[in-house]
């Protein structure tokens, strides 16, 4: 890739999450509705979501992650000045998740404010964040994405209740001096799309401007399953184009958990071996924006992701929007 000496890069100091308590199985779900274990897990790999209780909001999930992201890096929230939540399930209209958090963490500096690009919100905050860290401008910044995709659910409707899960995750980074290479830590290149003409395939009917409800997620499966494995590949191939690297070199691909089948077939479509992908929607479902840092904190505690690891995220959603960003552990 091409070196920038002196340069700015964005560091992970730390990765933290929170899933709530409460688990709902597929046999739960069996015995509320006409589905099956068999027909969620042979369409999907999903097993059981985590589903948040009534006092538990987007919010709630959000800070409880912060504060574990905080604690791994052994940084407080002093450190902080600047906070951005990827999330389409905020607690309310307005103000923002992310001043929430802030003001749960009692940081009074710095800026805060959310991101909506649904399941790819996560990968948007990061290239969002590196953007305002390698600027210069902040020094170190709370990535999260965190959901409460339950309360957008018509429970009734057995074609999308059965996907979707709650839960958050955040990452902490760091604005550190780097010579630009590829071997330097931090993040090192990320590629972001949208098409505003797929609306139809996946969306929510229902928003304060439109109808003054919250609604309902609606989605043609189908098509969004056709879409998202080349969409996906084309922006994880730009991401080796741009850094010079190829699937050989990563260590781990961590892709937005939707479908145990999408993710496998992009991961064979892109030459990675499956001993490389983190995989945790079978036991969390498709948590939106939060699914990618609740599988890098998984992989980060339980040591697989080790510092200098060339990492590939990824993610597509509704909008429709995807990308993807290449981090050095
Ligand atoms: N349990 C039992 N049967 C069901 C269920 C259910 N939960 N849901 C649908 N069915 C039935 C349908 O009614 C249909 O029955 P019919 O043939 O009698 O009409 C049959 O199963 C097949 O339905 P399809 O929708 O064609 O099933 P498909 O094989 O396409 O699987 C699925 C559906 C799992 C949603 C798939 O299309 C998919 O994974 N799409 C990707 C969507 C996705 O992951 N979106 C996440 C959000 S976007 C993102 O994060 C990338």
């Amino acid at each position: 890739m091409p070196s920038r000496q002196n340069s700015l890069r964005s560091v992970v100091l730390g990765v933290g999450s929170y899933l709530p308590e409460q688990i709902v199985t597929n046999a739960d779900l069996q015995s509320r509705m006409d589905t099956s274990d068999e027909w969620i897990v042979q369409r999907t790999g999903i097993r059981q979501r985590h589903i948040a209780e009534k006092s538990e909001t987007t919010s709630t999930l959000a800070t409880r992650a912060a504060e574990a992201a905080l604690a791994d890096a052994g940084r407080s929230a002093a450190d902080i000045d600047l906070i951005i939540v990827a999330t389409s399930t905020p607690d309310y209209t307005f103000p923002a998740v992310a001043t929430q958090v802030q003001a749960a963490l009692d940081i009074r500096s710095g800026a805060a404010f959310d991101l909506q690009a649904v399941c790819s919100g996560f990968v948007f905050a990061i290239a969002t964040a590196d953007k305002f860290l390698t600027s210069g401008s902040n020094k170190r910044a709370l990535v999260i994405g965190a959901e409460t995709f339950s309360r957008l659910m018509n429970w009734e409707d057995r074609t999308t209740c059965v996907l979707f899960g709650d839960g958050a995750g955040a990452v902490l980074l760091e604005a550190q001096q780097s010579n630009g290479e590829l071997h330097d830590r931090g993040v090192l290149t990320s590629q972001l799309r949208s098409d505003g003409r797929h609306r139809e395939k996946l969306y929510v009917d229902g928003g304060p401007s439109a109808t003054g409800t919250v609604g309902h997620l609606r989605m043609h499966g189908r098509e969004v399953f056709r879409h998202a494995v080349g969409m996906v590949a084309d922006v994880v191939e730009e991401a080796f184009a741009a850094t010079g690297t190829s699937a050989d070199d990563l260590d781990w691909f961590v892709p937005h958990q939707a479908n145990r089948r999408i993710i496998d077939a992009s991961a064979e479509k892109l030459g990675i071996a499956s001993q490389k992908v983190v995989v945790t929607v079978d036991r969390h479902g498709n948590t939106s924006a939060a699914s990618i840092p609740l599988a890098l904190a998984e992989a980060h505690a339980d040591g697989r992701i080790k510092k200098g690891d060339l990492v590939m995220i990824e993610a597509m959603g509704g909008g429709f929007t995807w990308g993807s960003a290449l981090i050095r552990w």
